[in-house]
């Protein structure tokens, strides 16, 4: 079987977003417009040929058709081997787990993550690096640079393989290794934690959960560790199954998108614990009793409990959240005597500070939170490093996060979600409040004093490189903070992120009741940047 050499144009706007390129499927049915992308990975990345790489995605429509394109790509472009997850499976912190673990070259994800799947919905792509992480900007730069020069593609003719059959096949002279997608992960976690206890949590009877997969990528991750290996009911994964369209959900773990499992876990007979993951299984919601933890506060709970679990026993090395992550996790490291990082959003800034040893754990406030055991943030771990202390510490959820803000304080915390905006209003208002910013230290903002405002900006400990306009940050007396920030992942118009939080130290103070509670803030917030009056709009369309 011979390489063909496409002709074909380059595409604008290839630029991958904070987690890969994202687009409707109808975009990247263009012809050529995937094959584009991935020409440029395999043009950029001179160690794929040769190489071994890895290859899956969430199941979303387009994902198996897609794969088909860029095996007969990576076989016309020279690389030896694939390792493909069955089906076309590979949930996101999986595929990470797999590249490490194989010591490949690195890997290629197909996901659109948390958004909707479907012929008129999202898709996704992105490459990851040897290490198991999203390549760095350096790397995604080069690979949109490349986009923007092409003129052909390399790609053999060749009839579609069968994804579903474990085992090797030969495509030309390249080897597809159809692998399990579940099982060296499933290992992974089982070397990380607890099984024997949480299997005695499970078997006294006393413990109700449920795992909404959201009919995305987890179901058969869900339904081996908990069920399988851990001996949860049949039953305790719930929308296991993955569908193309996420059975027409927004597999989105939030308090807006996953109602259902919020509603079980109210009252008497409520659940004790239930958990959601998002469409590549990155992503985590918890839920105890009558209780949501914050993911801002599942980090400190994390950190600070990390020393009961048997892979965290040692205790960890530093911590690292993104910069609109509440600054809870920052009150534990004070505790433990270690460093708190704060990054810009997106998973690839803490992989420097992994892979030197820096941090253990690290997270941020959209529902994702991880560790050094991979490269991506990781749903399902977290979902069991929560089962695991539960198990460790006998008490119920509400207790611990109680405890937890009674020894730390509590630090508030909500996102206001603006979506699908004119993107030039959007600008204009970042625009605007930017302006603002040298203005406001030592100005008060409703009853709030204002210590510093700026437009935040990371150097990378490791590597020195610097990334700037990474939000507009204003932090106010007491710890209390607002940010704004437009998102780098939607596909429609822009979104606007109004980030807030207010710290309380004084632990009989609670509130149950976030909205209420920071409202003054809440308004501040709204009336600084005017919101209203330059978008029209009156209340947020997502609030978490
Ligand atoms: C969002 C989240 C961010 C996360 C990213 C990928 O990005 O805010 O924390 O890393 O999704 O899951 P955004 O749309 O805000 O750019
Ligand atoms: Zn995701």
């Amino acid at each position: 079987m011979d390489a063909k050499i496409i002709a074909t144009r380059p595409f604008d706007g290839q630029r991958p977003g904070t987690s890969g390129l994202r687009k409707k499927v109808k975009v990247f049915r263009q012809p050529g417009y995937l094959e584009n992308f991935v020409q440029a990975i395999f043009d950029t990345r001179a160690d794929l040929k040769g190489g071994v790489l890895v290859l899956g995605g969430d199941g979303r429509y387009y994902n198996r058709h897609a794969i088909q394109i860029i095996l007969r790509m990576a076989a016309a472009n020279g690389m030896s081997k694939v390792l493909v997850g069955q089906g076309g499976i590979l949930s996101t912190p999986a595929a990470s787990c797999v590249i490490r673990k194989y010591r490949t070259q690195g890997g290629i994800i197909l996901s659109a993550s948390h958004n909707p799947g479907g012929p008129d919905a999202d898709f996704g792509i992105k490459f990851n690096t040897p290490n198991g992480g999203p390549a760095p900007e350096t790397v995604t730069e080069a690979i949109y640079a490349r986009t923007g020069e092409l003129d052909s593609y390399r790609t053999l003719e060749a009839a579609d393989l069968d994804l579903d059959r474990l085992g090797e096949v030969k495509l030309g002279a390249m080897t597809v290794a159809i692998i399990d997608p579940v099982a060296d992960y499933a290992d992974l976690m089982e070397s990380l934690f607890d099984f024997t206890a949480m299997r005695r949590l499970f078997d006294s009877g006393a413990f109700k959960m449920r795992f909404d997969a959201m009919h995305a990528v987890t179901g058969p991750y869900a339904i081996e560790i908990l069920e399988n290996r851990i001996g949860a009911m049949p039953g305790t994964v719930m929308n296991g199954k993955p569908l193309e369209d996420f059975g027409k959900g927004h597999p989105d773990p939030n308090l807006a998108h996953a109602k259902e499992l919020v509603a079980m876990t109210k009252g008497a007979d409520g659940l004790d614990f239930a958990a959601a993951s998002d469409g590549d299984g990155d992503r985590n919601m918890i839920l105890g009793k009558d209780c949501f933890v914050t993911p801002s506060d599942s980090l400190a709970i994390l950190a600070a409990n990390a020393h009961l679990i048997p892979g965290y026993q040692d205790g960890i090395a530093g911590i690292a959240r993104s910069m609109p992550t509440s600054q809870a996790a920052d009150r534990v490291a004070e505790a433990l005597g270690i460093t708190c990082f704060e990054t810009p959003t997106g998973w690839k800034f803490f992989g420097n500070l992994l892979d030197a040893g820096r941090i253990t754990l690290c997270g941020e406030e959209s529902f994702g939170t991880g560790s050094d055991h991979v490269r991506e943030k990781d749903g399902l771990w977290a979902v069991l490093f929560w089962i695991n202390l539960l198990a460790a510490r006998k008490q119920p959820v509400a207790r611990i996060v109680r405890e937890h803000w009674h020894g730390f304080g509590r630090n508030y915390y909500t996102r206001h979600d603006y979506e699908a905006m004119d993107a030039q209003a959007a600008g204009d208002l970042m625009d605007y409040v930017r302006r603002l910013l040298p203005g406001l230290p030592g100005t008060k903002l409703g009853d709030y004093r204002v210590e510093y405002a700026d437009d935040f900006a990371y150097t990378d400990p490791i590597d020195g490189s610097r990334s700037g306009g990474q939000g507009l940050r204003i932090g106010l007396e007491g710890g209390s903070r607002i940010i704004y920030r437009l998102s780098g992942t939607g596909t429609q118009g822009a979104t606007l992120r109004v980030y807030l939080e207010s710290f309380e130290p004084d632990a009989t103070r609670h509130n149950w009741e976030t909205q209420a509670a920071m409202r003054p803030l809440i308004l501040v917030a709204r009336e600084l940047a005017q919101i209203e009056t330059r978008t029209g709009r009156t209340q947020p369309d997502v609030i978490t």
